[in-house]
């Protein structure tokens, strides 16, 4: 998806340091619930992201705005994705679903014929969430933010900025997205219009 997701062996929970004040405020969801997935459902941005993967780290450097769209499915226990990112001065769409794992707080994807997993984080604002990624233990740790609008509060940023904290990387290596880069508006435009249509004519 619109991450870069990542294959999470480990969960990164054990690996929050529960003494570090950074931690304090970052809640891993598990179980998720019908009410979870309630919050989730609708518009989201991308915001940013940090990973020590190599391979996540790059593609996510190579991303320069993404939005996308949460239709949860709760008897299915999936999420369907509708996702629109610049990557290389072009749009790119794509429409998959994100399976849930309700037990133990993990959404994955398939892309390129793997299973990508990612655990959920809320925080305290319900306008935003967080995935977090942890391939093969501590080196490859990594978070990716989002919110309901393409700029977000000060208040809101801290709360990555300390989850980012918690797992030991450096505010200076996150990469933000850029919402003047984005190319996706016509696209998108055109894809409301269709489904506004549809929706007159059913
Ligand atoms: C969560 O559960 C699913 C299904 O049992 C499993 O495939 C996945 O690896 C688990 N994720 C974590 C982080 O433990
Ligand atoms: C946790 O959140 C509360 C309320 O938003 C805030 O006052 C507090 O400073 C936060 N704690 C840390 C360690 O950031
Ligand atoms: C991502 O890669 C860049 C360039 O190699 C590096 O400077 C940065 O520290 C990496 N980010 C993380 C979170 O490791
Ligand atoms: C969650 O929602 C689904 C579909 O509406 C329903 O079948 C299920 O019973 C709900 N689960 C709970 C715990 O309410
Ligand atoms: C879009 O979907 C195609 C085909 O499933 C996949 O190869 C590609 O990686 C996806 N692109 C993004 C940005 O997710």
């Amino acid at each position: 998806m619109v991450l870069p997701w990542a294959l999470a062996v480990l969960s990164l929970i054990p690996l929050l340091d529960a003494q570090s004040p950074a931690c304090t405020n970052l809640t891993a969801v598990a179980p998720i619930t019908n009410a979870t997935l309630d919050r989730l459902s609708g518009k989201w941005f991308y915001i940013g992201s940090a990973f020590r993967n190599p391979e996540y780290n790059e593609s996510a450097r190579s991303i320069q705005a993404a939005f996308f769209y949460f239709e949860p499915k709760h008897a299915e226990d999936k999420i369907i994705l509708r996702e629109y990112q610049t990557t290389g001065n072009k749009c790119i769409y794509n429409s998959s679903y994100v399976t849930v794992y309700r037990e133990n707080g993990t959404l994955s994807t398939y892309e390129s014929g793997r299973e990508h997993f990612a655990d959920l984080l809320l925080t305290k604002h319900p306008k935003t969430f967080m995935l977090s990624a942890s391939w093969n233990g501590k080196k490859n740790v990594g978070m990716s933010f989002y919110a309901d609008k393409p700029e977000v509060t000060q208040e809101q940023k801290e709360q990555f900025l300390d989850a980012i904290k918690c797992v030991g990387i450096h505010e200076s290596e996150i990469t933000y997205s850029d919402e003047k880069k984005d190319l996706c508006g016509p696209l998108h435009m055109q894809h409301e219009e269709e489904r506004n249509k549809e929706e007159e004519g059913s």
